[in-house]
């Protein structure tokens, strides 16, 4: 076999890494859910998640990855045989992910598209977004660029494919969300009544903690929208870092990366909500925070239309930095599926890469159908009705990540004992920091905890409190 592919270094691979993290997860999820948690109370909640859960579960993947110089799969049945079937399940959801996540990075070139030729405002108008994506022949065909786009990349290679390409996106993406979302403190815009509602009052609403009306269940529920969030949002639990852990050197020091992955993903998140929370309060109001991609496609275009001139600059921008973030973690959801089959067929990447471009541009394109040719109405567990997309997205998410998180931890936790992954952080001597924390975590709390929110994203809670 030839000699294992790896990021050049330490900068190279929390780049590929913050890439895959850094999503539309950041981009309208965070912010949503921000509005709808009692802004700055969701924020500590989150915060203090991000460095106990979010450091865990990404240590123990990034770790298990280095470690065993394998993709999930082979990882698992290293760990320990009888637990290969965690390598399998894990493997399962890039799989799944990889059906949808092109067929979102075909919505968001087209809105560039729309953006670049001057037709934003059209954007703006309420059936747009519903014309699109009920259009079977456009949705598909802007899929499919997506899904090329992704396959080429991959095809390219670990270091000449993926970092180099995160290398300039991600620095690009910052600079765009900075002047976005500074940009948006100086908005002004009078409400119905004549007044005038500013940025900054906007930005007071996201950061000011809101405990009006906190009981006990809706505490759970704010703790349990941010443990979610982090697992989306840092890729963890679907074997990506697992298989980016395996290309990383064994100079670069795990506790630096992992800091500054969960750093990098949290302060995009933190900005796309300074953005995008001021500025839909300004010219909608406190309301105007809709669930899903109906914020980023539907809600948005109308602030921007609103901003007249400049907003289709901003507009242009923000999509083309929702491109950028949604390609990289494409690639990554790519880039594991084909290392898993890499390791399991023996077969060098470039055919393994041609051959999964072709299933996963059908598949898109049947995904995207979702919404004219193949529509359905699926009633999930959860209590909401989907399309395609949208089963593909529960199964994966709000099914099998909780999950697979709740065996891993029990895996690491008491089967192989933490001490595993902290030998591994600790290579060349250098000292894993939190290590008391990541003990306690990866035994008690994240077992615990994944157990709930498995139990909650199924709709098993409620049965059971009721
Ligand atoms: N982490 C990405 C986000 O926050 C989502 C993602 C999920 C990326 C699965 C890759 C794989 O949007």
């Amino acid at each position: 076999m030839s000699e294992k592919s790896k990021f050049s270094g330490h900068f190279g691979f929390v780049m590929a890494a913050a890439g895959s993290a850094v999503g539309v997860g950041n981009l309208w999820r965070f912010p949503y859910l921000a509005a709808k948690d009692g802004g700055g109370f969701f924020l500590i909640i989150y915060l203090i998640l991000v460095v106990t859960f979010g450091f865990t579960l990404l240590t123990s993947d990034i770790a298990t990855g280095r470690k065993t110089q394998a993709s999930a799969i082979h990882a698992y049945d290293q760990m320990d045989h009888r637990w290969k079937f965690l390598g399998v399940l894990t493997f399962l959801v890039p799989v799944i992910i990889m059906t949808y996540y092109a067929v979102i990075g075909g919505w968001i070139t087209k809105y560039i598209v729309v953006f670049l030729t001057g037709h934003g405002a059209e954007a703006a108008a309420d059936d747009f977004f519903t014309g699109f994506i009920t259009s079977p022949v456009e949705s598909s065909i802007y899929a499919v660029i997506f899904m090329v786009l992704t396959a080429i990349i991959i095809f390219n290679g670990v270091e000449g494919g993926i970092e180099k390409c995160s290398k300039f996106m991600m620095p690009v993406l910052i600079v765009l969300i900075v002047f976005t979302a500074v940009f948006s403190l100086t908005l002004k815009h009078p409400d119905s009544s004549g007044r005038v509602v500013t940025g900054i009052q906007g930005l007071g609403v996201y950061l000011k903690p809101d405990v009006s009306g906190m009981t006990v269940s809706r505490f759970l529920q704010i703790l349990l929208d941010a443990m979610s969030q982090i697992f989306f949002s840092l890729s963890v639990s679907m074997g990506i870092m697992i298989t980016y852990g395996s290309y990383v050197n064994k100079d670069v020091d795990l506790n630096k990366a992992v800091s500054q992955i969960e750093f990098f993903d949290t302060l995009v998140a933190f900005l796309a909500g300074m953005m995008i929370i001021p500025s839909i309060f300004v010219f909608s109001g406190k309301d105007g925070m809709a669930a899903g991609p109906g914020l980023m496609f539907v809600a948005l275009p109308k602030v921007f239309s609103a901003m007249g001139g400049f907003g289709h600059i901003v507009g242009a921008a923000f999509f083309i930095m929702a491109a950028f973030a949604t390609l990289t973690s494409c690639i990554s959801v790519l880039e594991s599926i084909v290392a898993n089959v890499m390791e399991i067929t023996g077969k060098p990447r470039k055919p393994v890469t041609t051959v999964l471009a072709v299933v996963y541009t059908a598949a898109s394109v049947i995904i995207a159908l979702g919404y004219s040719k193949f529509y359905v109405e699926i009633p999930l567990p959860n209590g909401t009705v989907g399309q395609l997309l949208d089963l593909m997205d529960y199964i994966s998410n709000s099914f099998m990540m909780p999950f697979i998180s709740f065996l891993s931890t029990i895996l690491i936790g008491w089967i192989l004992k933490p001490q595993w992954i902290i030998d591994e952080v600790e290579v060349g001597g250098v000292k894993m920091q939190r290590k008391a924390l990541y003990t306690f975590m990866v035994r008690y709390a994240a077992p615990v905890i994944m157990i709930l929110l498995f139990l909650q994203s199924t709709g098993l809670l409620n049965i059971i409190l009721k």
